[in-house]
């Protein structure tokens, strides 16, 4: 585009919150135009999936009017176990007989009916072995498409991108960090139902998970412990999170979650050790809601050095629809939602 600045609006629906986010591209930059933030309704999305569209369609009506944003051409994101993402090798073929490879071989590797899915893929630039490529499919599951373009209909909105949340997560700090082809990088996005975990090398995604561990794993334990209601343990947690005094088993039991978090988190890094050539990481990243947990993201620095990931490192913003002060408190939950808009102006 030679003049004018091109629109790019995204919707991260997750368990916790739903995210709207307008960025606009102009030949030299990109500027965050609006940014906002509603609670989704209690149960109407697990594990990413969405459960009740007619709550979420209300919420998201209300999203877009009040923040005066087109429901038009909206990027969005599927999580959890709708999508897979595996990484193949397969003796060279010719680029053009790659798709119908793809559809064969996917039988094996993919828990669900080649019908039920959508494939995709993307030929690696190195491969484990010389006579072969490495290939990363992405299959989405038919239906969890199906019930996000339900949503879009009843909510007014039109979609022209799906991804998939690893992806926006690499495309989020794809954008805006400055790395080496020889880094090799880890990036969580600890949300509350579930962590994106991404790792790059040679500039693009070679393993994608979501592990199904987050913000809520901590109250559900709180939620067990003191025997009370999940909103009381996540206003506890709440409380507790950002210092204010609560029961001594309240902090006891957010200790013990965060040896049971860090366990699924290791046991993904082994099994991406395990299945793959590679030995260590250069450096690692963390976003998501779930870092505002008390003391997880000192466990994340101890355990995984990590940094924090700053989706808006390099944006701009509109000074007369977005503040510092509103991007520098949604930093964390808006990595996802700004990596799917980045992600359409590629
Ligand atoms: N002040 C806070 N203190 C502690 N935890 C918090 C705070 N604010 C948010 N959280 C937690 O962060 C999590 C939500 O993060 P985020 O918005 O990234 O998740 P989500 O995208 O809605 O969920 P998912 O991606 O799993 O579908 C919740 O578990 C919530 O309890
Ligand atoms: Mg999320």
């Amino acid at each position: 585009m030679l003049f004018g600045k091109k629109k790019l609006i995204s919707l991260d629906i997750g368990a916790n919150s739903i995210k709207l986010i307008e960025l606009a591209k102009s030949r030299k930059s990109m500027s965050v135009e609006r940014i906002a933030v509603l609670p989704t309704p209690m149960n109407a999305i697990v594990n990413g999936e969405i459960r009740d569209t007619d709550a979420l369609a209300t919420v998201i009506s209300r999203i877009f009017e009040e923040n005066k944003v087109a429901k038009k051409n909206i990027a969005i994101a599927l999580n959890g176990s709708q999508v897979i993402v595996k990484k193949i090798s397969i003796p060279k073929i010719d680029e053009s007989l790659i798709a119908e490879q793809i559809k064969w071989e996917a039988e094996q590797y993919i828990p669900y009916e080649v019908n039920e899915v959508n494939l995709d893929y993307n030929v690696l630039k190195s491969s484990d072995d010389p006579g072969n490529i490495s290939i990363l499919v992405v299959a989405a599951l038919r239906e969890a498409i199906g019930k996000n373009l339900e949503l879009a209909t009843m909510s007014g909105y039109s979609i022209d991108v799906v991804d998939i949340g690893g992806f926006a997560l690499f495309n989020v700090f794809n954008h805006n960090y400055d790395y080496e082809d020889s880094d090799r990088i880890v990036l969580f996005n600890i949300g509350s139902q579930l962590t994106n975990f991404v790792v790059v090398e040679n500039k693009e995604i070679v393993f994608s998970r979501d592990i199904p561990v987050g913000g809520h794993s901590y109250t559900q334990e709180i939620e067990k412990a003191l025997g009370i209601d999940f909103q009381e343990a996540e206003a506890l947690k709440i409380s507790a999170s950002k210092g204010e005094e609560v029961p001594q088993e309240v902090i006891s039991t957010i200790s013990m979650a965060h040896d049971y978090f860090c366990d699924e988190i290791n046991s993904t890094i082994e099994f991406f050790l395990n299945s793959s050539e590679s030995s260590g990481f250069t450096s690692s990243y963390v976003t998501g809601g779930g870092l505002r947990v008390f003391g997880l993201y000192e466990k994340m620095v101890k355990n995984y050095k990590v940094k924090k990931l700053d989706p808006f490192k390099k944006m701009e913003l509109n000074p007369k629809t977005v503040t510092a002060a509103a991007l520098h408190k949604l930093s964390d939950i808006s990595s996802i939602a700004v990596g799917l808009s980045v992600g359409k102006g590629i």
